[in-house]
């Protein structure tokens, strides 16, 4: 049997058990979201021991030297001794410029950062994790540059009984204070790489924000080649920013913007295509070499692992396909 020793409290792990399910199995709140090593919300501080090679590669060495580790990727094979993070050591204090209803299911979420000088530098459409006043942590999307606009620009889609957007729909008001830690993430527009190439970006609902803040950059850089964007929902109403990706579009003749609804709607005909983006996308790409693009794919785990698997059989180069897969919080086994 191996220990895990917790505020001097020796628990004792299942075989194969990681850090996290066993804290959470004997009570312990400790922040966590996708039990996947994406969020980075379930970090733990080591004590003494050395975590796993596995469950430290995922986060910043930064972090790493401060003897941080994911507690969802450790599955310890000797005794272990870990205290819960302090948000001091790493997080950036924000709070709530303002908060707008984008469409019906998403709220603009505009934050304000206490102390510039401590803000992380990130590339737009890298993701953060956000803990709210009651320590609910959950990785977010980054829609802007801090650099130019200094303020962070957030999507967040509600959900039915989600607790981080029940309290976000129902209870954050403006001025109260969040803490940000950050950045992760490979999706975003990198000059060296992406310049010579057109894009490919593709996302469903909140999707939308990393595509966003790729696509501003990919503009403020001249970008050379096209840049296809398209955004998918089920109706007209889970579109969002039309207007202004339209008005974009048409300042800028190498951005397209394509956006998708599944249920056709008369009303919309014209500025809104009909069909998946799989299909829609197939349609337009027919005659392109998908071997020249670089892809970005953003948005509920399904989609984003369906498009990856297609465009890969169409001709995409595997190493030029960026996924950001909105990984859902998974449910702790008894
Ligand atoms: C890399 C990354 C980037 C992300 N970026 C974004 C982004 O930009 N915008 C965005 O909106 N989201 C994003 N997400 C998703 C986000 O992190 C959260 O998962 C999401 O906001 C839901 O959090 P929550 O706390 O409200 O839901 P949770 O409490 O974590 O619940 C998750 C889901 O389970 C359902 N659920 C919970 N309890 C029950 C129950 N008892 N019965 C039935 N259903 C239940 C909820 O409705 C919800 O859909 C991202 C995720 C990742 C991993
Ligand atoms: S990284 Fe561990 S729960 Fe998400």
């Amino acid at each position: 049997m191996t220990t895990l020793t917790y505020k001097h409290k020796p628990l004792q792990l299942k075989p194969q058990e990681t850090v996290l399910d066993c804290l959470l199995r004997h009570g312990v709140a400790l922040p966590y979201a996708c039990k996947a090593g994406m969020c980075q919300a379930c970090l733990v501080k080591v004590v003494n021991c050395t975590a796993s090679e596995e469950s430290r590669k995922w986060i910043k060495p930064s972090l790493q030297a401060l003897g941080y580790t994911l507690a969802c990727q450790w599955v310890p094979d000797t005794d272990i001794n870990v205290e819960l993070p302090e948000l001091a050591d790493f997080a950036v204090a924000a709070t709530i410029r303002s908060l707008r209803r984008l469409n019906p299911q998403v709220l603009q979420v505009i934050l304000d950062i206490a102390d510039p000088r401590s803000m992380f530098a990130y590339r737009p459409g890298q993701y953060l994790t956000a803990t709210n006043p009651a320590g609910i942590a959950r990785a977010y999307s980054i829609a802007n540059d801090y650099a130019e606009d200094a303020y962070v620009e957030l999507h967040i889609a509600a959900t039915s009984h989600g607790e981080f957007t029940h309290w976000l729909f129902g209870a954050a008001r403006v001025g109260e204070q969040l803490y940000l830690r950050g950045p992760a993430g490979n999706c975003f527009y990198d000059v060296r790489e992406d310049a010579g190439q057109p894009l490919l970006l593709a996302g469903t609902g909140t999707g939308l924000a990393p595509l966003l803040g790729i696509v501003n950059q990919a503009l403020q850089h001249q970008h050379t080649q096209p840049i296809h964007l398209y955004h998918g929902g089920r109706s007209v109403n889970q579109l969002y920013l039309v207007d202004e990706l339209h008005s974009l579009a048409r300042a800028n003749p190498l951005f397209h913007y394509h956006p998708c609804v599944i249920e056709a709607d008369p009303q919309a005909a014209g500025a809104v295509q009909t069909g998946r983006i799989e299909q829609v996308m197939t349609r337009d790409m027919a005659k392109e070499k998908l071997a020249n693009y670089r892809s970005y794919l953003c948005g509920a785990p399904a989609f984003v692992h369906g498009l990856r698997k297609k465009l890969y059989l169409q001709g995409a180069r595997s190493e030029h396909i960026h996924c950001d897969p909105f990984t859902e919080r998974t449910v702790v086994p008894d």
